[in-house]
């Protein structure tokens, strides 16, 4: 069995799926992480949620203890984690309302600590980048949303921005030249952090709207925040049903 954390994105702030709650602290290098431990119903073993935001969405996407998060959830013994991201879509086959395991990313972020390995005592480690995403995570995942019946577009190309502004609509066309498929503004660096520490992480990304110059008004977080509210059932019952799939015993390319 392996322990599985969540890391809650826009929308996904409450694990009422977890029965048991109760909260746990960890003090890393790069300060005090608050995660929720809890239980699946009907199983043993426990589970982590950390919200990537912080309480009440304190924190926009370039402030995130991206670190702290990653650094807590492996203290914590955790050796897979299920992420949830809102993103808007450059792709016309995954509109809003689409749920996609992405399996690759392209990173314009520019201002975050994106390294665990920062010289002096951590050292100098190139971490292997080749596929971020857990494949054989993102098959069970799979697997288990069409067990529920629920539409999942498997495999799209995450373009990490640095917000917290939206883009503007040349920025989309040349991601879309890139061959990016869906935009969000936190999913890099926490991948590359996760398998920096041999973690297998999985992004399961819930299209909220076109991406600027597609959509046809401006974007705003309240769009994003509706959307995710109108769909996030999906989210969470796909999340629910594929946590216990996702600590059961399997091998991947992940962990060393
Ligand atoms: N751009 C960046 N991040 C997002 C978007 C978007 O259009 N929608 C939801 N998160």
């Amino acid at each position: 069995m392996a322990i599985v954390g969540v890391i809650g994105g826009t929308g996904v702030y409450d694990p009422a799926w977890l029965s048991n709650l109760q909260e746990v602290e960890v003090a890393t290098p790069y300060g005090r992480v608050v995660a929720l431990q809890g239980e699946l119903s009907g199983q043993t073993g426990r589970v982590y949620f950390l919200n990537r935001h912080g309480a009440g969405h304190a924190l926009p996407p370039h402030r995130v203890n991206y670190r702290g998060n990653i650094w807590a959830l492996h203290a914590l013994g955790v050796k897979r984690i299920i992420a949830t991201a809102a993103v808007g879509s450059l792709n016309t086959a995954m509109p809003p309302g689409s749920m996609v395991l992405v399996d690759q990313f392209l990173d314009f972020t520019k201002s975050r600590p994106a390294t665990f390995f920062d010289g002096g005592d951590e050292g100098v480690r190139h971490t292997d980048m080749t596929d971020p995403y857990c494949d054989a995570s993102r098959a069970r995942l799979l697997a288990v949303a069409h067990e529920l019946g629920l539409p999942v577009v498997m495999g799209g190309v995450y373009v990490a921005t640095e917000g917290p502004r939206f883009e503007s609509a040349q920025e989309i066309r040349a991601y879309r030249i890139l061959g990016g498929d869906v935009v969000g503004m936190t999913g890099v660096p926490e991948v590359v952090l996760a398998r920096e520490l041999g973690l297998c992480y999985i992004s399961l990304a819930l299209v909220t709207n076109f991406a600027a110059g597609l959509s046809p008004h401006p974007l705003t977080h309240e769009e994003v925040l509706e959307v995710m509210a109108e769909h996030g059932q999906r989210v969470k019952a796909l999340l629910q049903a594929g946590l216990s799939r996702l600590g059961e015993s399997y091998s991947c390319a992940c962990q060393p």
